[in-house]
């Protein structure tokens, strides 16, 4: 097996998932990596494990380098089972290795996952492991994203060890943001923000700021490509998503039942267009929410079309705000539209659903019976253009 070398001593011994398309639910077009790193010193540690299914070839690419058997230390940043779920396998492999993780929450994750027969450890902020040449040094992240979340940083290599902070959904051969596509990598760290990480923005400037006060040389996430060229600029996105700052952007998302609703959607788009703003149009029947979050991370203006079904909603867009609640964009600014035949309370409904979800309302709800004429379709158009 190719080793992947982070630096002398130091290397990357993860798996790729190239074909993983539902990340828990939420989808991703890519498949992921489960990064898991080995630190070869005078004591051996391994950062994080790998997704349970993956487990053969995590001790595969470890056996490349040294016997699993020599491990000292296991360290858990992360309990979700995408970092975990090989610990099992791992620690029946280094029968000598002490399993290391957060204090209170790391080990009553690990404790309810795999039992507690294990040499656990636990560590608290600031606490620190000598491998002989080199330190780690652990630094709590609490919900960010799960209440055990800690990060790992080596000052003697200069690199710190995020676990799922900096992390995207990319997948390649190559493991450094040098050696890719960065364009496409930086907007990838932007879907697993939009995606993951969105509902814990206070966390991710606590963290930001752990960052700044290191001397970093890579940032080494758990998912996706290392950042060694380019790790200021993940930083600097991470501020931008974490700030809410917005940009001059309008997502106009709608579902339809005959065209009604489209035909407002449309026109809604115009409207944005008339005044400048870079819009993007989804239809919720084609398109996928998780990618409509990924551009709502910066988006400012957020438009919501559903007609009237049975009273309600549309299941689709119920989809969507349940989705957006949970996730909880801020900054935001929209409005609620769409057509009706005779209830007319779907449009309503959204309406109060974006105020819930903290959406500042800049124009009252759009509702039309049956099918917008030209002049309704004109004043629609109007009304977006002058916001
Ligand atoms: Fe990549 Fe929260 O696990």
């Amino acid at each position: 097996m190719n080793k992947k070398v982070v630096k002398p001593g130091i290397y990357s011994v993860g798996v790729v998932d190239w074909n993983l398309r539902s990340f828990h639910g939420y989808s991703i077009h890519k498949g992921t990596t489960y990064n898991a790193y080995l630190i070869m010193d005078e004591k051996i540690a391994l950062i994080d494990t790998v997704k349970a299914p993956f487990a053969e070839e995590l001790l595969d690419r470890i056996s490349a380098i040294v016997d699993p058997a020599k491990i000292d230390y296991v360290i858990s940043n992360h309990v979700e089972m995408d970092h975990s779920g090989s610990i099992p396998a791992v620690m029946n492999a280094a029968k000598n290795a002490e399993l290391i993780t957060s204090a209170p929450n790391g080990i009553k994750g690990l404790t309810a996952h795999y039992g507690a027969d294990y040499p656990y450890r636990e560590v608290k902020a600031g606490d620190t492991i000598s491998l002989g040449k080199r330190t780690l040094t652990f630094i709590g992240t609490p919900m960010l994203h799960w209440p055990d979340n800690m990060i790992t940083y080596c000052p003697e290599e200069k690199i710190l060890f995020s676990n799922d902070a900096f992390g995207q959904h990319y997948t390649s051969n190559y493991i450094f943001d040098d050696e890719i596509d960065l364009p496409t990598a930086l907007y990838d760290a932007q879907g697993y923000y939009a995606n993951i990480l969105m509902p814990f923005g206070s966390q991710v400037k606590k963290a930001i700021s752990a960052v700044e006060g290191l001397d970093i040389e890579i940032i080494a996430p758990s998912h996706g490509i290392l950042w060694r060229s380019h790790w200021k600029d993940i930083v600097e996105k991470y501020r931008q998503f974490s700030g809410e700052e917005t940009e001059d952007t309008a997502l106009v998302i709608y579902d339809t039942m005959w065209h009604s609703t489209e035909k407002m959607a449309r026109r809604v788009a115009e409207g944005f267009d008339k005044r400048g703003t870079k819009v993007l149009l989804y239809d919720l029947s084609v398109c996928d929410l998780s990618d409509i979050m990924t551009e709502m991370v910066t988006a400012r203006y957020v438009a919501v079309g559903c007609p009237t079904l049975d009273n309600q909603i549309t299941p689709r867009t119920g989809a969507l705000l349940t989705y957006m609640k949970g996730l909880g964009p801020k900054g935001k600014k929209g409005f609620a539209f769409g057509s009706y035949g005779w209830g007319g309370q779907s449009i309503d409904i959204v309406n109060k659903e974006l105020l819930a979800i903290g959406v500042e309302i800049v124009l009252d709800p759009m509702k039309i019976k049956y099918i917008p004429s030209k002049e309704q379709l004109e004043e629609i158009e109007n009304k977006v253009a002058s916001i």
